[in-house]
Protein backbone atom coordinates (compact mmCIF):
# COMPACT_ATOMS: atom_id res chain seq x y z
CA UNK A 1 0.00 0.00 0.00
CA UNK A 2 1.71 3.01 -0.78
CA UNK A 3 0.77 6.27 0.83
CA UNK A 4 2.33 9.07 0.14
CA UNK A 5 2.30 11.74 2.75
CA UNK A 6 4.92 14.68 3.88
CA UNK A 7 5.20 15.96 7.10
CA UNK A 8 6.58 18.97 7.90
CA UNK A 9 7.99 18.27 11.64
CA UNK A 10 10.11 20.56 13.85
CA UNK A 11 11.85 17.77 15.14
CA UNK A 12 13.49 19.90 18.32
CA UNK A 13 9.98 19.88 19.48
CA UNK A 14 9.12 16.46 21.34
CA UNK A 15 6.36 17.85 23.40
CA UNK A 16 3.75 19.73 20.54
CA UNK A 17 0.87 18.06 22.35
CA UNK A 18 0.21 19.79 25.65
CA UNK A 19 -3.07 20.61 27.11
CA UNK A 20 -3.96 23.74 29.04
CA UNK A 21 -3.37 21.64 32.42
CA UNK A 22 -0.27 21.40 31.82
CA UNK A 23 -0.01 17.46 30.70
CA UNK A 24 2.11 15.92 27.66
CA UNK A 25 -0.29 13.49 25.59
CA UNK A 26 1.93 10.94 24.03
CA UNK A 27 -0.33 8.23 23.45
CA UNK A 28 -2.87 7.80 20.88
CA UNK A 29 -5.68 4.82 20.94
CA UNK A 30 -7.28 4.91 17.69
CA UNK A 31 -10.60 2.71 16.61
CA UNK A 32 -10.81 1.09 13.38
CA UNK A 33 -14.23 -0.04 13.61
CA UNK A 34 -17.02 -0.06 16.12
CA UNK A 35 -18.69 -3.32 15.20
CA UNK A 36 -17.83 -6.67 17.82
CA UNK A 37 -18.69 -9.84 17.82
CA UNK A 38 -19.38 -9.92 21.33
CA UNK A 39 -22.68 -8.49 23.17
CA UNK A 40 -20.68 -7.86 26.70
CA UNK A 41 -23.53 -6.91 29.29
CA UNK A 42 -21.47 -3.92 31.06
CA UNK A 43 -21.24 -2.53 27.22
CA UNK A 44 -23.71 -3.16 24.66
CA UNK A 45 -27.12 -3.04 24.98
CA UNK A 46 -27.63 -7.14 23.24
CA UNK A 47 -29.15 -5.76 20.15
CA UNK A 48 -26.54 -4.68 16.97
CA UNK A 49 -27.09 -1.08 18.14
CA UNK A 50 -25.99 1.94 15.70
CA UNK A 51 -22.59 1.81 13.15
CA UNK A 52 -21.00 4.88 12.56
CA UNK A 53 -18.87 5.15 8.99
CA UNK A 54 -15.20 3.75 9.27
CA UNK A 55 -12.48 5.86 7.40
CA UNK A 56 -10.34 3.69 4.83
CA UNK A 57 -7.02 2.18 6.19
CA UNK A 58 -4.86 4.73 4.40
CA UNK A 59 -7.48 7.50 6.24
CA UNK A 60 -6.21 6.50 9.58
CA UNK A 61 -2.61 6.35 8.38
CA UNK A 62 -2.68 9.73 7.50
CA UNK A 63 -4.28 11.04 10.62
CA UNK A 64 -1.86 8.73 12.58
CA UNK A 65 1.30 10.00 10.55
CA UNK A 66 -0.08 13.32 11.20
CA UNK A 67 -0.63 12.84 15.08
CA UNK A 68 3.22 11.17 15.73
CA UNK A 69 4.71 14.19 13.96
CA UNK A 70 2.81 16.16 16.66
CA UNK A 71 4.85 13.87 19.40
CA UNK A 72 2.71 10.77 19.92
CA UNK A 73 5.23 7.60 20.70
CA UNK A 74 2.60 5.06 21.65
CA UNK A 75 -0.67 3.75 19.36
CA UNK A 76 -3.12 1.31 20.34
CA UNK A 77 -5.53 -0.03 17.80
CA UNK A 78 -8.55 -0.22 19.29
CA UNK A 79 -12.92 -0.56 18.34
CA UNK A 80 -15.53 -2.20 18.51
CA UNK A 81 -13.34 -5.16 18.13
CA UNK A 82 -10.24 -4.43 15.96
CA UNK A 83 -9.94 -7.69 14.38
CA UNK A 84 -13.20 -7.36 12.50
CA UNK A 85 -11.21 -4.86 10.59
CA UNK A 86 -10.68 -6.12 6.86
CA UNK A 87 -7.12 -3.83 6.09
CA UNK A 88 -5.65 -4.52 9.79
CA UNK A 89 -2.90 -6.17 9.13
CA UNK A 90 -2.01 -3.52 6.43
CA UNK A 91 -2.20 -0.63 8.55
CA UNK A 92 0.16 -2.32 11.46
CA UNK A 93 2.18 -3.08 8.70
CA UNK A 94 2.76 1.16 7.94
CA UNK A 95 2.62 1.78 11.31
CA UNK A 96 5.63 -0.34 12.24
CA UNK A 97 7.29 1.74 10.12
CA UNK A 98 6.85 4.76 11.41
CA UNK A 99 9.01 6.40 14.09
CA UNK A 100 8.19 8.79 16.91
CA UNK A 101 10.07 12.49 17.07
CA UNK A 102 13.20 10.94 18.71
CA UNK A 103 13.85 8.61 16.09
CA UNK A 104 12.75 5.28 17.59
CA UNK A 105 10.08 2.91 17.01
CA UNK A 106 6.53 3.42 17.81
CA UNK A 107 5.05 1.65 20.96
CA UNK A 108 2.17 -0.25 18.96
CA UNK A 109 -0.09 -2.32 20.71
CA UNK A 110 -3.58 -3.41 20.52
CA UNK A 111 -6.65 -4.68 22.70
CA UNK A 112 -8.86 -7.70 21.64
CA UNK A 113 -11.62 -10.05 22.91
CA UNK A 114 -8.96 -12.54 22.05
CA UNK A 115 -11.76 -14.50 19.59
CA UNK A 116 -9.92 -14.34 16.39
CA UNK A 117 -6.73 -14.14 17.83
CA UNK A 118 -5.89 -18.03 17.69
CA UNK A 119 -5.51 -17.43 13.65
CA UNK A 120 -3.92 -14.13 14.01
CA UNK A 121 -1.79 -13.84 16.59
CA UNK A 122 1.31 -14.76 15.00
CA UNK A 123 0.11 -12.80 10.98
CA UNK A 124 0.02 -9.83 13.68
CA UNK A 125 3.43 -10.75 15.31
CA UNK A 126 4.68 -10.54 11.55
CA UNK A 127 3.36 -7.27 10.49
CA UNK A 128 5.20 -5.73 13.39
CA UNK A 129 2.72 -5.26 16.50
CA UNK A 130 4.47 -5.47 19.57
CA UNK A 131 1.87 -6.10 22.20
CA UNK A 132 -1.54 -7.26 23.08
CA UNK A 133 -4.38 -6.98 25.39
CA UNK A 134 -6.82 -9.22 25.82
CA UNK A 135 -10.29 -8.27 27.45
CA UNK A 136 -11.61 -11.52 29.78
CA UNK A 137 -13.71 -11.16 32.53
CA UNK A 138 -14.14 -14.23 34.16
CA UNK A 139 -11.53 -17.44 33.69
CA UNK A 140 -14.95 -19.54 34.65
CA UNK A 141 -16.80 -20.34 31.34
CA UNK A 142 -20.34 -19.89 32.34
CA UNK A 143 -19.46 -16.66 33.74
CA UNK A 144 -17.27 -15.57 30.67
CA UNK A 145 -20.26 -16.24 28.52
CA UNK A 146 -22.83 -15.08 30.44
CA UNK A 147 -20.82 -11.89 30.26
CA UNK A 148 -20.40 -11.73 26.55
CA UNK A 149 -23.83 -13.42 24.93
CA UNK A 150 -21.59 -15.69 22.74
CA UNK A 151 -21.37 -18.98 23.16
CA UNK A 152 -18.15 -20.92 22.78
CA UNK A 153 -16.51 -17.42 23.33
CA UNK A 154 -14.90 -18.78 26.27
CA UNK A 155 -12.78 -21.63 24.32
CA UNK A 156 -11.87 -19.31 21.81
CA UNK A 157 -10.00 -16.60 23.75
CA UNK A 158 -8.44 -19.00 25.71
CA UNK A 159 -6.69 -20.35 22.52
CA UNK A 160 -6.34 -16.89 21.11
CA UNK A 161 -4.24 -16.19 24.62
CA UNK A 162 -2.26 -19.04 24.06
CA UNK A 163 -1.29 -18.57 20.54
CA UNK A 164 -0.57 -14.67 21.29
CA UNK A 165 1.97 -16.17 23.46
CA UNK A 166 3.70 -18.82 21.11
CA UNK A 167 3.72 -15.98 18.82
CA UNK A 168 5.95 -14.09 21.32
CA UNK A 169 3.90 -11.45 21.53
CA UNK A 170 4.23 -10.74 24.97
CA UNK A 171 3.78 -10.28 27.61
CA UNK A 172 0.42 -10.37 27.25
CA UNK A 173 -2.18 -8.73 29.24
CA UNK A 174 -6.00 -9.68 29.95
CA UNK A 175 -8.25 -7.01 31.05
CA UNK A 176 -10.75 -7.62 33.78
CA UNK A 177 -13.70 -5.45 33.68
CA UNK A 178 -15.08 -5.98 37.70
CA UNK A 179 -19.06 -5.92 37.97
CA UNK A 180 -20.42 -6.81 41.40
CA UNK A 181 -22.90 -9.62 41.25
CA UNK A 182 -21.60 -10.58 37.75
CA UNK A 183 -17.96 -11.62 37.73
CA UNK A 184 -16.46 -10.25 41.50
CA UNK A 185 -16.29 -14.35 42.37
CA UNK A 186 -13.46 -14.48 39.60
CA UNK A 187 -11.25 -12.06 42.02
CA UNK A 188 -9.07 -15.30 43.40
CA UNK A 189 -9.02 -17.31 40.44
CA UNK A 190 -8.02 -14.39 38.09
CA UNK A 191 -4.77 -14.07 40.64
CA UNK A 192 -4.07 -17.73 40.09
CA UNK A 193 -4.88 -17.56 36.01
CA UNK A 194 -2.19 -14.90 36.05
CA UNK A 195 0.46 -17.27 37.42
CA UNK A 196 -0.20 -20.30 35.73
CA UNK A 197 -0.63 -18.60 32.32
CA UNK A 198 2.16 -15.91 32.85
CA UNK A 199 -0.42 -13.23 31.48
CA UNK A 200 -0.71 -9.77 33.49
CA UNK A 201 -4.41 -9.36 34.83
CA UNK A 202 -5.24 -5.86 34.98
CA UNK A 203 -8.58 -5.58 36.78
CA UNK A 204 -11.02 -2.35 35.90
CA UNK A 205 -13.27 -0.40 37.77
CA UNK A 206 -16.34 -0.17 35.56
CA UNK A 207 -17.23 3.45 34.61
CA UNK A 208 -20.40 4.82 33.04
CA UNK A 209 -19.61 4.06 29.76
CA UNK A 210 -22.24 1.37 28.58
CA UNK A 211 -25.55 1.52 26.04
CA UNK A 212 -27.51 0.36 28.74
CA UNK A 213 -28.47 1.89 32.32
CA UNK A 214 -26.34 -0.69 34.49
CA UNK A 215 -23.66 1.56 36.10
CA UNK A 216 -23.68 2.58 40.05
CA UNK A 217 -21.58 3.31 42.58
CA UNK A 218 -22.98 -0.32 44.05
CA UNK A 219 -21.97 -2.35 41.45
CA UNK A 220 -18.44 -1.12 40.95
CA UNK A 221 -15.77 -3.04 42.87
CA UNK A 222 -13.20 -1.03 43.90
CA UNK A 223 -9.42 -0.91 44.27
CA UNK A 224 -9.34 -1.40 48.05
CA UNK A 225 -11.75 -4.62 47.59
CA UNK A 226 -9.74 -6.44 45.25
CA UNK A 227 -6.31 -6.29 46.96
CA UNK A 228 -8.08 -6.93 50.15
CA UNK A 229 -9.42 -9.80 48.65
CA UNK A 230 -6.39 -11.02 46.61
CA UNK A 231 -4.26 -10.47 49.64
CA UNK A 232 -6.52 -12.54 51.81
CA UNK A 233 -5.66 -15.63 48.92
CA UNK A 234 -2.02 -15.17 48.48
CA UNK A 235 0.75 -12.64 49.69
CA UNK A 236 1.38 -9.91 47.23
CA UNK A 237 3.84 -7.06 46.70
CA UNK A 238 3.68 -3.70 45.39
CA UNK A 239 6.05 -3.21 42.12
CA UNK A 240 6.94 -0.05 40.77
CA UNK A 241 5.28 1.66 38.17
CA UNK A 242 7.07 1.58 34.71
CA UNK A 243 6.27 5.74 34.22
CA UNK A 244 3.67 8.24 35.57
CA UNK A 245 1.19 8.21 33.66
CA UNK A 246 0.75 4.40 33.60
CA UNK A 247 -2.63 4.06 34.66
CA UNK A 248 -2.32 0.37 36.26
CA UNK A 249 -0.90 0.47 40.43
CA UNK A 250 1.20 -3.41 39.54
CA UNK A 251 1.31 -5.94 42.19
CA UNK A 252 3.59 -9.02 42.23
CA UNK A 253 3.18 -12.04 44.45
CA UNK A 254 5.75 -13.10 47.31
CA UNK A 255 7.11 -15.95 45.76
CA UNK A 256 7.83 -13.55 42.65
CA UNK A 257 5.17 -15.90 40.15
CA UNK A 258 3.13 -13.51 37.99
CA UNK A 259 1.80 -10.18 38.02
CA UNK A 260 -1.51 -8.26 37.90
CA UNK A 261 -2.69 -4.83 38.29
CA UNK A 262 -5.50 -2.51 39.12
CA UNK A 263 -6.78 0.45 37.00
CA UNK A 264 -9.04 2.61 39.48
CA UNK A 265 -10.60 5.00 37.32
CA UNK A 266 -13.64 5.61 39.79
CA UNK A 267 -12.22 5.25 43.40
CA UNK A 268 -8.35 6.76 42.64
CA UNK A 269 -9.09 8.82 39.23
CA UNK A 270 -5.68 9.28 37.33
CA UNK A 271 -6.45 12.09 35.08
CA UNK A 272 -3.57 14.19 36.27
CA UNK A 273 -1.38 11.96 34.79
CA UNK A 274 -3.46 11.09 31.87
CA UNK A 275 -1.48 11.40 28.52
CA UNK A 276 -4.32 10.03 26.49
CA UNK A 277 -6.22 11.02 23.56
CA UNK A 278 -8.56 9.22 20.94
CA UNK A 279 -9.53 9.13 17.49
CA UNK A 280 -13.20 7.41 16.69
CA UNK A 281 -13.54 5.00 13.89
CA UNK A 282 -15.16 7.59 12.23
CA UNK A 283 -12.08 10.21 12.69
CA UNK A 284 -13.52 11.91 15.66
CA UNK A 285 -10.91 13.17 18.48
CA UNK A 286 -11.99 12.58 21.79
CA UNK A 287 -10.06 14.26 24.29
CA UNK A 288 -11.51 12.13 27.31
CA UNK A 289 -13.24 9.02 27.30
CA UNK A 290 -16.57 11.40 29.25
CA UNK A 291 -15.95 14.05 26.20
CA UNK A 292 -19.79 15.59 25.84
CA UNK A 293 -18.40 16.40 22.41
CA UNK A 294 -16.08 14.98 19.43
CA UNK A 295 -13.93 17.01 17.35
CA UNK A 296 -14.26 16.08 13.66
CA UNK A 297 -10.96 15.79 12.10
CA UNK A 298 -11.74 13.05 9.66
CA UNK A 299 -15.04 16.22 8.35
CA UNK A 300 -11.84 18.59 7.73
CA UNK A 301 -9.20 16.08 6.25
CA UNK A 302 -12.26 15.05 3.65
CA UNK A 303 -12.94 18.97 2.80
CA UNK A 304 -9.47 19.10 1.57
CA UNK A 305 -7.54 20.58 4.51
CA UNK A 306 -3.36 20.57 4.35
CA UNK A 307 -1.57 18.17 6.44
CA UNK A 308 -0.25 21.54 8.12
CA UNK A 309 -4.30 22.52 8.72
CA UNK A 310 -4.88 19.26 10.06
CA UNK A 311 -1.88 19.57 12.67
CA UNK A 312 -3.13 22.71 13.55
CA UNK A 313 -6.45 21.56 14.02
CA UNK A 314 -4.89 18.47 16.51
CA UNK A 315 -2.54 21.10 18.53
CA UNK A 316 -5.97 23.14 19.30
CA UNK A 317 -8.24 20.36 19.91
CA UNK A 318 -5.80 18.69 22.42
CA UNK A 319 -4.76 22.30 24.42
CA UNK A 320 -9.09 22.01 25.80
CA UNK A 321 -8.44 18.89 27.12
CA UNK A 322 -10.77 17.81 29.80
CA UNK A 323 -8.73 18.45 33.84
CA UNK A 324 -11.20 15.62 34.54
CA UNK A 325 -13.67 13.23 34.91
CA UNK A 326 -16.72 13.63 37.10
CA UNK A 327 -17.69 9.99 37.97
CA UNK A 328 -19.92 9.65 41.19
CA UNK A 329 -20.28 13.47 41.61
CA UNK A 330 -24.06 15.60 41.09
CA UNK A 331 -23.05 17.15 37.87
CA UNK A 332 -21.75 13.95 35.72
CA UNK A 333 -23.66 13.62 32.58
CA UNK A 334 -23.17 10.53 30.56
CA UNK A 335 -20.39 11.22 27.97
CA UNK A 336 -21.64 12.03 24.32
CA UNK A 337 -20.77 8.13 23.39
CA UNK A 338 -20.80 4.85 24.80
CA UNK A 339 -17.81 2.79 24.66
CA UNK A 340 -18.41 1.10 21.80
CA UNK A 341 -17.95 4.10 19.59
CA UNK A 342 -15.16 5.45 21.22
CA UNK A 343 -12.63 2.90 21.41
CA UNK A 344 -10.98 1.86 24.64
N1 LIG B 1 -15.58 0.53 32.30
C1 LIG B 1 -14.31 0.09 32.39
N2 LIG B 1 -13.69 -0.57 31.41
C2 LIG B 1 -14.39 -0.83 30.30
N3 LIG B 1 -14.06 -1.47 29.17
C3 LIG B 1 -15.12 -1.45 28.34
N4 LIG B 1 -16.15 -0.79 28.91
C4 LIG B 1 -15.71 -0.40 30.13
C5 LIG B 1 -16.31 0.29 31.19
N5 LIG B 1 -17.57 0.76 31.12
C6 LIG B 1 -12.76 -2.08 28.95
C7 LIG B 1 -12.82 -3.28 28.05
C8 LIG B 1 -11.49 -3.27 27.35
C9 LIG B 1 -10.93 -1.92 27.62
C10 LIG B 1 -10.52 -1.22 26.40
O1 LIG B 1 -11.92 -1.19 28.30
O2 LIG B 1 -13.02 -4.46 28.76
O3 LIG B 1 -10.62 -4.24 27.83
Amino acid sequence: MAVAVSIPVASNQADILTDSHGRIIHDLRVSITDRCNYKCIYCRTGNDGAQFPELGIEEYLRLIRLFVSLGITKVRLTGGEPLLRRGLLDLIRELSTLRTLSGEKLDLALTTNGHLLEGLAQPLKDAGLARITVSMDAVEEIVFERITRVPGSYNAVLRGIRATKQADLGPVKINCVLLRGFNDNQIEAFAHFARSEKVIVRFIEFMPLEEDRLWSPEIVVGQREILDRIRRALPIIELPRHDTSETARRYGFADGEGEFGIIAPVTNAFCGACSRIRLTSDGKIRTCLFSQIDHDLYGRMRAGATDAELQQYIVHTVQAKEARHHIGEPEFLKPSRSMVHIGG
